[in-house]
């Protein structure tokens, strides 16, 4: 049984996880709500509230799993990718445990828990192609095989949810806005078609600063011509280009790799558009998909218990002086 913890953004979190798969507790504290009149996260705001948080939420977290902590077998925590100072507070909670229960510890990579989220829904079939898709990241990773990761493509520029929230602000939504953007695009019957940005050919890289900027002109554009902006038409002519573009890369990339499942997770993976073009695309090409539930498309621990499951299995455990990093890689991180 793994006690996991994450808190390599805005939320602090806490989760029991058995066998990898069996979620005992999830315990979720978002900080939303406090960096929401600053428009997003401030990170020296985010380590504090952790400071603040963190051991209220482990052992809640226990305590909801029905467990003591002499029943965990190792203590899971996110390495990185991150926030440094807001890492630093799970790290350090994490080689404290592990050291008083006198337990293996184990640092994860965030990007492999979003992935391996999927595992908590259902059974992974290898090769699979994962989309990830968050505020933080937009990756096509390939799993050639289980606890494997090879990254195909990703983003030069913004990450898909990091786009989504500055087009939102630009349209006056409350941070984090693209849920907002989400439902206006839904609602339009108009569209302002916006570029694609395909990249080079053969790419599976990502770039969305020239769509995030196209909407901005647009805006700027019906002001100088003293016209109210169509902010409805804008967002769909931003999601649909969105969405064209990640999906028609994943599918390329699966049918180049032979994937035989097709995984989309991290906290965009919410979105309407995204999640429906997809389950289309996959079904027309008979490409079995997973998605999680939202509660585990967001950042959450019990995603790291999953990933880091691949680990305790094979003995793998990192040593007391693990270091909090901003920066890791995921390829690296592979079993
Ligand atoms: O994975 P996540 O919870 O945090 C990171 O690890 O980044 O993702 C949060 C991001 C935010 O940028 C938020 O605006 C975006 O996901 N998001 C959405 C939707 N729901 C959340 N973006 C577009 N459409 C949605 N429905
Ligand atoms: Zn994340």
């Amino acid at each position: 049984m793994l006690l996991a913890i994450e808190t390599s953004c805005d939320e602090t979190s806490a989760a029991v996880v058995r066998g990898g798969r069996e979620v005992l507790s999830n315990i979720v504290s978002s900080q939303i709500e406090t960096h929401r009149r600053f428009g997003g996260v401030v990170p020296e705001i985010a380590s504090r509230k952790h400071v603040e948080s963190i051991t209220l939420i482990v052992q809640e977290a226990l305590t909801e799993a029905g467990v003591s902590r002499r029943d965990i077998d190792a203590v899971a925590v996110t390495q990185g990718p991150g926030l440094i100072g807001a890492l630093l507070v799970g790290v350090v909670a994490a080689k404290s445990l592990a050291l008083a229960l006198d337990v293996p510890l184990i640092g994860t990579h965030h990007i492999a828990g979003h992935i391996y989220a999927n595992r908590l829904i259902g059974d992974i079939v290898y090769p699979a192609l994962a989309l990830v898709v968050s505020g933080g990241h937009t990756e096509l990773v390939l799993l050639p095989e289980e606890g494997v990761f090879r990254i195909v493509g990703r983003t030069r520029d913004d990450a898909v949810g990091e786009a989504y929230d500055k087009v939102a602000r630009a349209l006056s939504f409350p941070y984090p806005g693209g849920p907002h953007v989400d439902k206006l695009a839904q609602q339009s019957e108009e569209e302002i078609v916006l570029p694609r940005a395909w990249l080079e050919e053969g790419s599976y890289d990502f770039s969305f600063s020239g769509l995030k900027s196209a909407v901005l002109a647009e805006i700027n554009r019906s002001k100088m011509k003293g016209l109210d902006p169509d902010f409805a038409a804008l967002a769909r002519g931003f999601q649909n280009s969105v969405v064209d573009v990640v999906t028609t890369k994943a599918m390329k990339a699966a049918a180049e790799f032979g994937a035989r499942q097709l995984l989309l997770c991290g906290g965009v993976a919410a979105n309407r558009g995204i999640r429906e073009r997809l389950a289309a695309r996959c079904e027309e090409a008979g490409l079995p998909m997973l998605v999680p539930p939202m509660s585990l498309c967001s950042d959450n621990a019990a995603m790291i218990g999953a990933a880091a499951e691949l680990k305790w299995r094979r003995g793998q455990f990192s040593s007391l002086d693990l270091a909090a990093a901003a920066q890791v890689s995921l390829e690296e991180w592979s079993v």
